[in-house]
């Protein structure tokens, strides 16, 4: 209840920094995370992570942010991956690791969309092997800025009962799992399209990807491993052995699934 009130539904991206340095203390906070107590997705996927701060937005704008606008922020932090299978899902979890632990740590961020992979290593001078999986711009907000809050879909927007498009009986929620379902709907996706949906059954959740012509591949699979970490992590709030996420396919139960969605992965509970 607290990691979800506190943490991930009291996170919103900015868009509108500060010029306060983030400290060295700060990243260096970020990294022993990231080295020692994170969870991943996938075991064995090299990953590293880098920190860039102060110069690097007029090199970087020229292949990140949508809309042609790259925020411009006192630091931004990329996950650089080794490429395969569902390194993108899993660089979008350890991110969003790292992102949840900045607003514990009180500071604010805002996922970039990568336009071109290979100019992000050659605006950050990087001759890694790795390719850019993604990139966060962070630092502190500034205290003008009013944007409003993302508009999330409700609850039963996101979940369907046993199999795709039916409803959900509410009362067959275990007690526990509704905060990690609402972190799940609460997650960030690229233009808040959240262009998934969850089917609920006794035993396990999948997750269905929806189709969306404006999300890129690499930050729909991106959007994934968001949303299959803000679960884990609530659920690891609440839970001594917390559910772990797996990409094999559901061959005992029929899901429902229309052709024009996608199963993605599912979650044993
Ligand atoms: C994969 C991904 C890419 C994103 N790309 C951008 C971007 O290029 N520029 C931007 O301003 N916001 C970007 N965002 C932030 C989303 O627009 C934001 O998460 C969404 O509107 C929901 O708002 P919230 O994060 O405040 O909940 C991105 C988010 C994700 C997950």
């Amino acid at each position: 209840m607290e990691y979800y009130e506190h943490i991930v539904k009291n996170r919103n991206s900015c868009r509108q920094f500060t010029d306060t340095k983030v400290s060295d203390d700060v990243l260096n906070e970020l990294l022993t995370y990231y080295e020692d107590e994170e969870s991943v997705l996938i075991d064995g996927i090299a990953t590293e992570l880098r920190f860039y701060v102060g110069t690097v937005w007029d090199e970087l704008k020229k292949c990140v942010g949508y809309n042609g606008k790259c925020i411009k922020a006192p630091a931004y932090m990329v996950i650089f991956s080794e490429v395969t299978d569902h390194y993108r899902e899993n660089a979008g979890y350890i991110a969003q690791g790292l992102t949840l632990k900045m607003t514990e740590l009180g500071l604010a961020a805002c996922w970039l969309t990568i336009n071109d992979a290979y100019g992000v290593k050659a605006a950050l001078g990087e001759e890694t092997d790795m390719v850019a999986a993604c990139v966060v711009a962070f630092g502190y907000r500034d205290p003008s800025d009013t944007a409003k809050k993302a508009d999330k879909k409700s609850l039963d927007e996101m979940t369907d009962g046993f199999r795709y498009g039916e409803d959900i009986d509410t009362d067959l929620f275990y007690r526990d799992l509704e905060d990690g379902l609402r972190a799940i709907a609460h997650a960030q996706s690229f233009a808040n399209k959240q262009p998934y949906r969850i089917i609920v059954d006794h035993d396990q959740i999948s997750l269905i990807g929806l189709p969306d012509d404006e999300t890129n591949e690499n930050d729909r699979r991106l959007n994934y491993g968001i949303v299959m970490f803000n679960f884990y992590a609530v659920m690891d709030a609440v839970r001594s052995n917390p559910p772990k996420w797996s990409f094999d396919p559901v061959t005992d139960r029929d899901l429902g699934l229309p052709a024009d969605v996608t199963y993605v992965a599912k979650c044993k509970l």
